[in-house]
Parts: structure tokens; C-alpha cells; sequence
């Protein structure tokens, strides 16, 4: 039997979800949705054939809603996925887990309380061919341990309601997450440096800038994040180890050769870029909950997330280098 699912926020990654679930993907079923914005569930229910509920906490305790898909806007999070710890059902949440790391904490202390891991975030890059193959060279040890880390995470443009710190809490807390799980290892500092600005700069925005992380054993990782860099969706990791080098492949696109130039197209839209991963993400999660099990990136990686993204967007404003204070990861997570 189809594993039963309420979405709450169907706007534009609740939308490709309900798509993948009800089209691509197997073993699970939208029965019930929600947003606050009428047309946008009208137009994901018509994707399913789900109902429309008036509210989250509608979709959370239906009866034939088995598990929770929140996708509304990160400030909504906390409190759909404390209702859903409350109701004692699965939880799949888009990151960010929530807003700041004091309601990631409590998220964390409610799943605790209740005994029972219910809690997966969005990190799909964990998912990522790519990323899943760098790590198993790391994990393979025959390279040596990891030194240092070269990062990049370019966009074409941003709009003008961007700002500088959405370049960590939007854009580069996915390589937060991602590169603390591809190393095995937590954060212990953060420092960001502002290059000469890009002429494509909005006001409110600081682009490029390049982000320093150190870790426990002091590897060293830094990020260039440059969200007008107008030529596409480039994202790249390079880990440099004591006997060799692993790069992270590049999205495959033939070459062309046309008018006396050889040429190679790259991806332009991180929907298409990370289209797989996000498919592998979310069969996983329906596989795992119908098993009682979380797989996936749990509250405590949601909490680490939020926790390095804090000092983060504090190093942008002091301009110092910031210690990353997370305390030991509970036995629960481990
Ligand atoms: N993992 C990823 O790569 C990735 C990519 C895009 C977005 N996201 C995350 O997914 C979330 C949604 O992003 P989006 O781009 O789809 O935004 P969006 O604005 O297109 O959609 C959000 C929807 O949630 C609805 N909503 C807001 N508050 C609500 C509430 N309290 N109850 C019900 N509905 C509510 C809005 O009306 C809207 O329809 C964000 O947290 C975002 O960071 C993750």
C-alpha cells in the first residue's frame, strides 16, 4: 500500500516534490495539502488529486496522512515539524531546518524527548552522484587524510531582495551541510573576506565572497560564493589529501566543436543541476519512514547547519575569524 504523505507549502520545490512523488518516484502518495497562499494549493492539488486542508496542523494529525513533506518558507519550518514530532509521524523538511539555531535546538530536544528519530532535512547534495563519489574515495583512506578543501558555488544572477548574509543562509549552507559529512568531521571556525565586489552587485548584496571553515583536526575549506557570476551554476569541490588530489566530476555534456571552437555546455539552473539527487533523496525518505527508520541528514545536522551558518554571517560583519561552538553530537544522532 502507498505510504500516505501531507505536504504543507506548495509553492516551487513543494510542487516538483508532489511532481516526483506522484510521477516519478514510488511507494508513496499525496493525500492531503496545504499552503496559505489559496492558488498555489489549488494548482499542486490538481498535480495529485490530493485535498486541500486549512492548515498545517490539519494536514499533520488527518488520519490518512502517514508522513509530513514541509516545503513552506524556512521561517514556517519550527513549527510544522514540532507539530508533526508532537503527532509522533515522519517528517521530511526542506532546509533550512529552521531559522535559528535556538529553534533547531528545541527541534532536536523535542525528537529526543519523544525517543524516536522522525526528523530528515533537505540536503540533498548528500544524494549527489558526484559528492557520493568523492566520499568514498575520502572513506577508502587510500589518498590520505584530508588537508584542505577548495569550494565553489556560483549562480547566474540573484534578484535584488538577495542579501549579503542569504549567501550563507541560502546559498552556501548547502556545502555547510554537505562537506562536514564528505570529511567526517565538525567545524571549529569560521571567517568570511569580501573580494573586489562584481559590477553586477545589488545595494543590499556583497558578491563575491570567499568563506573560510576550519575544522576539528584543522583542515582547512574555503568557499567562493559568487552569485552573479553571470556564466552559469557552477558548483565544484576539490579535496586535497596528504598522497592525492579528488575532484568532485563535472555535470556530463558532450563536446562540440563548431566554427573553429571546441566547446562544452554547462548547467545553468540548480533545479536541473541536482535533478537526480533530489529524486534518490526523497524515494529514500519514503523508504526509511515506511520502515520507521531516518536515513537522511537528521535535526542535529539541521542544527550544526544553522549553528555554522550564525557564525557564518557573523564573521561577514566583524570581519574576524569566529569560533563554531556546537557542543558533542548525542548519542541519539550518532
Ligand atoms: N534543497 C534545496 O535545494 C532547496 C531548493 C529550493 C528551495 N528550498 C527550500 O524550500 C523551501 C521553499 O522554497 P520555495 O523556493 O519552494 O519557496 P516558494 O516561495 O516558491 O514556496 C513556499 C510556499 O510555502 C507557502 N507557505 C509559506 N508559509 C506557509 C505556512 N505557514 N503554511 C503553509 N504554506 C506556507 C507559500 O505560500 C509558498 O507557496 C524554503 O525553505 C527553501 O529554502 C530548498
Amino acid at each position: 500500500m502507498d505510504w500516505r504523505i501531507g505536504v504543507i507549502g506548495t509553492g516551487a520545490i513543494g510542487k516538483e516534490h508532489i511532481d516526483r512523488i506522484t510521477n516519478k518516484l514510488s511507494g508513496g502518495k499525496i493525500t492531503a495539502l496545504t499552503d496559505v497562499n489559496p492558488e498555489n494549493a489549488k494548482s499542486a492539488a490538481s498535480l495529485c488529486g490530493a485535498r486541500i486542508e486549512h492548515s498545517d496542523k490539519d494536514v499533520i494529525n488527518a488520519p490518512d496522512v502517514d508522513g509530513i513533506l514541509v516545503a513552506s518558507w524556512g521561517s514556517a519550518h519550527a513549527s510544522s515539524v514540532l507539530a508533526a514530532i508532537g503527532a509522533g509521524k515522519p517528517v521530511f523538511c526542506e532546509k533550512p531546518l529552521a531559522t535559528t539555531a535556538g529553534d533547531c535546538k528545541k527541534i532536536v530536544d523535542a525528537e529526543m524527548n519523544r525517543g524516536k528519530k522522525l526528523v530528515q532535512v533537505g540536503f540533498m547534495r548528500r544524494y549527489d552522484r558526484g559528492y557520493l563519489q568523492v566520499k568514498e574515495i575520502l572513506d577508502g583512506g587510500k589518498i590520505g587524510k584530508p588537508l584542505m578543501l577548495h569550494c565553489t558555488h556560483r549562480n547566474m544572477s540573484v534578484g535584488e531582495n538577495y542579501t549579503t548574509d542569504m549567501a550563507v543562509t541560502d546559498t552556501a549552507i548547502h556545502e555547510i551541510d554537505c562537506l562536514h559529512w564528505l570529511i567526517n568531521e565538525q567545524y571549529v571556525s569560521a571567517q568570511v573576506l569580501f573580494p573586489r565586489a562584481t559590477k553586477y552587485c545589488h545595494p543590499k548584496l556583497r558578491d563575491p565572497q570567499f568563506m573560510i571553515l576550519t575544522t576539528e583536526s584543522g583542515i582547512t575549506i574555503d568557499i567562493e560564493v559568487f552569485v552573479n557570476c553571470q556564466f552559469g551554476y557552477d558548483i565544484e569541490c576539490e579535496v586535497c589529501c596528504e598522497d592525492g588530489v579528488v575532484k568532485m566530476p563535472e555535470p556530463a555534456f558532450p563536446t562540440l566543436r563548431y566554427k573553429a571552437a571546441r566547446s562544452v555546455a554547462m548547467e545553468t539552473d540548480w533545479k536541473c543541476r541536482f535533478a537526480d539527487a533530489y529524486d534518490v533523496e526523497i524515494q529514500d525518505w519514503i523508504n526509511a519512514a515506511k520502515e520507521g527508520k531516518v536515513k537522511g541528514p537528521t535535526a542535529w545536522d539541521g542544527y550544526l547547519a544553522a549553528v555554522t551558518a550564525d557564525a557564518l554571517v557573523k564573521a561577514q560583519g566583524s570581519g574576524r575569524v569566529e569560533p563554531i561552538t556546537t557542543g558533542p553530537c548525542p548519542d541519539f544522532y550518532k
